[in-house]
């Protein structure tokens, strides 16, 4: 065997034990790395025109009233810029920021205990709202309309609810899951701020920012290259990057280029569309050795050897989101589209069954 197939054949092994390149999610140390490419200000925000405009508005309309802003909730896939859009709030205010989420409040009084350390102005940011334990919510309700909150001390018939101002502040919010906020709590938000996936063009720009901040030397091409790999997602860029400039240092003279990219790229299993090794095991499986579908969800995932939540929650959405790949009440179904992807010629009935796809 040459030498360079099992070198790829080492980096592949050793790959599938590391996160998956192309998660949309971040842990801890890439969280780290993260907060150096974050844009600080509105206008350091790359895409998301409407968002940034509207919030821009607001803050400044705030800003001439001398007022705290309205509370704000933004909402959208993960590492889309939500985070970061919290940070820009208070920093555009001049204000500080206080960080918790809702996971982290599991009980009414740890809310009690952040608010009642606020101070005037303040923007407090809770990430994944939508997590927050029922009787905390309904203390947020009230803290965010009347700037009040009842502390209920003791238990039973001889509890006592002991009132508790808090000064003017602002509620920044966070959450992939706008559709799980219970109404009244959506409804006290006086902005609400959906991040949409970015237009390749987008990305482009934020791999250039991205390598400047980081000392990467890179060409147009290879920045375009990363950026159509990225999933619409400014954080699967940033990783992109980072892992096409170790390729670029060690197997190339530093400089990113279109060959580069599409090496280094290739070798970490990124395709063109950013398709990885599970999503293309995916629509092989379905087209190769189901004809297209539609098959269950339960024996795609046997045949490709995960477990069932892994192929739903991981792989699919990104399939259905590309177009190769559609949920129908019979099963999983391969379009057209993930036959050419795999470079095969779809069927003439794909799945059995022309209604699927009916010619326009
Ligand atoms: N509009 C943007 N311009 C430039 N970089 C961006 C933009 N949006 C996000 N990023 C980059 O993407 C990374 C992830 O963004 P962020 O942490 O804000 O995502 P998030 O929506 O909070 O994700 P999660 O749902 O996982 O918390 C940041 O490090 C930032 O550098
Ligand atoms: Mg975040």
């Amino acid at each position: 065997m040459p030498h360079d197939d099992l070198e790829t054949q080492y980096a592949a092994a050793e790959s599938a034990h590391l996160e998956r390149l192309t998660s949309a999610e971040a842990d801890v140390e890439e969280r780290a790395v993260e907060a150096a490419l974050r844009p600080r200000t509105l206008d350091e925000v790359v895409g998301q025109v409407r968002v940034r405009d509207q919030l821009g508005l607001v803050l400044e309309a705030a800003r001439r009233r001398g007022r705290a802003p309205d509370h704000v909730l933004l909402s959208g896939p993960p590492g889309l810029g939500k985070t970061t859009l919290a940070m820009i709030i208070a920093a555009e205010m001049s204000v500080p920021l206080r960080l918790t989420s809702g996971p982290a409040i599991t009980h009414a009084g740890d809310l009690a205990a952040i608010l009642s350390g606020l101070n005037e102005g303040d923007v407090l940011f809770v990430d994944e709202i939508h997590r927050m334990s029922r009787p905390a919510e309904e203390m947020l309700y009230m803290a965010m309309e009347d700037f009040r909150v009842d502390v209920i001390i003791g238990k039973g018939p001889g509890a006592t609810a002991i009132p508790l101002e808090i000064p003017p502040f602002t509620l920044v919010g966070a959450t992939t899951r706008a559709g799980l906020l219970p109404g009244p709590l959506r409804d006290r938000f006086g902005f609400t701020a959906h991040l949409e996936f970015y237009e390749p063009h987008e990305l482009d720009l934020i791999v250039h920012r991205s390598a400047g901040l980081l000392g990467v030397p890179l060409t147009d091409e290879g920045s375009s290259e990363i950026a159509s790999r990225s999933r619409g997602t400014p954080r699967i860029a940033n990783r992109l990057l980072r892992r096409v400039r170790d390729y670029a240092q060690v197997r190339a003279d530093g400089l990113v280029t279109l060959p580069v990219a599409q090496s280094a790229l290739d070798m970490f299993e990124v395709d063109e569309s950013g398709l990885d090794r599970l999503d293309r095991a995916v629509l092989d499986v379905l087209c190769r050795r189901f004809g297209g579908g539609p098959v269950g969800v339960a024996t795609l995932a046997v045949a490709v050897g995960e477990e069932r939540e892994t192929v739903e929650e991981v792989a699919e959405p990104f399939l259905v989101r590309c177009g190769f790949l559609a949920r129908t009440p019979r099963g999983r179904v391969a379009t057209p589209a993930a036959w050419h992807h795999l470079g095969l010629t779809p069927p003439a009935v794909t799945g059995g069954d022309s209604t699927l796809f009916d010619e326009p």
